[in-house]
């Protein structure tokens, strides 16, 4: 029902030629869909990433690529050397000073922008309602884009409400394909939804090995919007990389612990955007669709949640 609402809402004209134009991206590229979350599984290439369908009907690729202290020529570069090995998600943010670089990246890599799922953020000190619009603007134009895939309210803080109008105007005028929320608590969600007129289709939180999210990923579900995972390795804190339980488990798999967690993050149903500044890292974060994390291995690792944020200088 809401779903249906939601779209007829949007600029219709705008809406029909994007999803076409995207879902002809999708075929040349072989985008798939993903069994494990639940939608279709009609995977066209070995290489491609599959995508869920968010609450307003429109693909999310299930891995990204994250863009925060990617800045300058080496966001440029990086940019371009993810979406060369098959990242179609980068999601970046107006507070990360990237922009530019990120948009550079995407030119150089030459991909057709129907291909792409880019994702920006706005900063909390653009909330309110001409400011984020402004600030919306600004992004689009320093990214060198026309639309953004999805955008979202970084934190729960500033103008909520006067923010939330506007991007919902921005998603009908068919400038956003997707609006969502970062690092909302439950309670802020609901607010957020007792005057919305869109349900956000995401909200992007800290979820990693060490800060699992279990009640947040019930509470989302229920709600129908999508979990993100930021940090979704944790940064390497906590001794990530070196972990011996995650180590265990890859050697079962033949698979190290970035790979591991990627994989237990999209068996959760969980979409991820890992960050790299190394090729073989990136291409290493790619390869986690080749091998199945057993019942047995998602408890050992639920058994490694502290449930505590390992960012508490971010609060
Ligand atoms: N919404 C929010 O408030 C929020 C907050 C934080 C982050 N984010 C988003 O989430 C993205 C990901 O989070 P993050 O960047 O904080 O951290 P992350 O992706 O959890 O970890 C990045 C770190 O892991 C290393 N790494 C990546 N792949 C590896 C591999 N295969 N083996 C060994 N090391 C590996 C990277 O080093 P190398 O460069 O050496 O590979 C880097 O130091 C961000 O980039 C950003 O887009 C959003």
């Amino acid at each position: 029902m809401k779903r249906r609402k939601q779209s007829e809402g949007m600029n219709r004209r705008d809406f029909i030629q994007r999803s076409a134009a995207f879902a002809a991206g999708s075929m040349v590229m072989g985008v798939g869909t993903s069994k494990l979350f639940g939608a279709s599984t009609s995977r066209r290439s070995a290489l491609a990433i599959e995508t869920i369908t968010l609450n307003n009907g429109i693909e999310m690729p299930v891995l990204g690529f994250g863009t925060l202290y990617l800045n300058d020529e080496l966001g440029v570069r990086c940019v371009a050397e993810a979406i060369g090995l098959g990242y179609r998600l980068i999601d970046t943010a107006t507070i990360y000073g990237n922009e530019e670089s990120v948009g550079g990246g995407i030119k150089k890599s030459g991909i057709n922008r129907e291909e792409l799922f880019v994702t920006s953020k706005l900063w909390v000190d653009d909330s309110g309602y001409d400011t984020t619009k402004k600030a919306f603007q600004t992004s689009l134009d320093k990214l060198g884009l026309d639309y953004l895939d999805l955008y979202l309210i970084h934190r729960p803080r500033g103008e909520v409400q006067a923010s939330w109008k506007a991007m919902e105007e921005l998603y009908k005028e068919g400038k956003i394909r997707a609006i969502g929320v970062s690092n909302f608590e439950a309670h802020q969600l609901e607010e957020l939804m007792s005057y919305a007129t869109i349900t956000p289709a995401v909200n992007q939180i800290e979820t990693h090995a060490f800060f699992q999210q279990e009640k947040a990923k019930v509470n989302l579900k229920k709600y129908g919007i999508q979990q993100e995972a930021w940090s979704p390795l944790a940064q390497g804190r906590n001794g990530h990389f070196t972990n011996e339980t995650l180590a265990a488990i890859g050697r079962k798999h033949n698979k190290n612990n970035a790979q591991v967690s990627l994989r237990w993050h999209y068996q959760r149903g969980i979409v991820s955007i890992p960050r790299s500044s190394q090729k073989a890292h990136m291409q290493e974060n790619l390869n986690i669709f080749d091998f199945k994390l057993d019942e047995a291995d998602m408890q050992t690792i639920a058994s490694l949640d502290l449930n505590i944020t390992q960012f508490p200088e971010w609060e």
